[in-house]
């Protein structure tokens, strides 16, 4: 596990309150795997005392960069958010268990809802460098957060945009547009209301699926029990699981949603 002092090379706002965070971070450059986050400490004070859980949203390895996009909720993001280029952000990782990266030729499709695009973004990555195209169904409230779809598409993916008032693509909820078009497995990552409705959906077509979950979290490490979600095994067995090391990733299947 590994701290650094990670030199801020940029800080960009894309629309107001959503900011990209770039971080020369060599290490957690070179060890990162799509689905894992850093827990980063916001401001160099005590206050706020706790570190906050950023998903590790894109990686350059060769230049040993590190991106994190985040949307500015409270106290910890707002300070993220103050911090410029050239200051030094203190972050623990990467943390947490990654999404499964596919093998073979079925179809992948990938269900981001808003800020969910985060992690993903660095999954897509991923698969274009295995040379995998993945349908990617990006959701959002409205036409200006649909976050990143000339990028994805400049990584060899399908977008196909659904936005909640219709400003563009489907008119409605993302959900129901992947369901029109199902894959062989499904990626996903958003807001609780649309992974519990996406792990349903994977469960009435039974196919394969993995979604990121978010809880609050403290140590990050799996040493507080602060971040417990309920999940279930193969056999039906019930247990609380640590987002934080168990996840954040989990099969659709052993999420329990109450
Ligand atoms: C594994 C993981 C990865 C994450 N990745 C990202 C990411 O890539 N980009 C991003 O913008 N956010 C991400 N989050 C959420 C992010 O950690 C919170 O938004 C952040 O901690 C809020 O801190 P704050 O001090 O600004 O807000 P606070 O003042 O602590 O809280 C403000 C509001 O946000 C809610 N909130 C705070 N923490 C969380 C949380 N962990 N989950 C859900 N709601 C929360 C609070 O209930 C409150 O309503 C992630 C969370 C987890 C657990
Ligand atoms: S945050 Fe402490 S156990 Fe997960």
């Amino acid at each position: 596990m590994l701290i650094t002092d990670a030199l801020i090379i940029k800080q960009e706002e894309i629309i107001p309150g959503f900011h990209r965070i770039t971080l020369s971070a060599g290490e957690a450059a070179k060890n990162a795997r799509p689905g894992q986050f850093l827990h980063v400490r916001c401001a160099d004070t005590l206050d706020p005392l706790l570190r906050r859980p950023i998903s590790i949203h894109a990686v350059d390895r060769e230049k040993g960069e590190v991106s994190l996009f985040y949307r500015v909720v409270g106290r910890g993001t707002a300070l993220l958010a103050d911090r410029e280029k050239g200051d030094r952000v203190n972050v623990l990782g990467p943390l947490g268990k990654g999404f499964t990266m596919p093998e073979g030729n079925g179809g992948v499709a990938v269900v981001a809802g808003g800020i969910g695009i985060a992690p993903l973004y660095f999954f897509l990555q991923e698969l274009s460098v295995i040379k995998i195209c993945a349908n990617v169904f990006l959701g959002a409230a409205t036409k200006k957060q649909l976050f990143f779809s000339g990028g994805i598409e400049a990584l060899g993916h399908n977008v196909f945009p659904a936005t909640d008032d219709g400003t563009a693509g489907y008119y409605g909820n993302v959900v129901e547009l992947f369901a029109q078009n199902l894959s062989d497995s499904v990626y996903g990552c958003g807001p609780a209301g649309m992974l519990r409705s996406l792990c349903q959906t994977i469960k009435k077509y039974n196919i394969r699926g993995e979604v990121s979950l978010e809880e609050r979290m403290g140590c990050g490490v799996g040493a507080c029990l602060s971040c417990a979600c309920k999940t279930v095994d193969e056999e039906g067995n019930y247990r609380y699981s640590r987002v934080c090391a168990e996840g954040p990733v989990f099969t659709a299947g052993e999420v329990v949603w109450e």
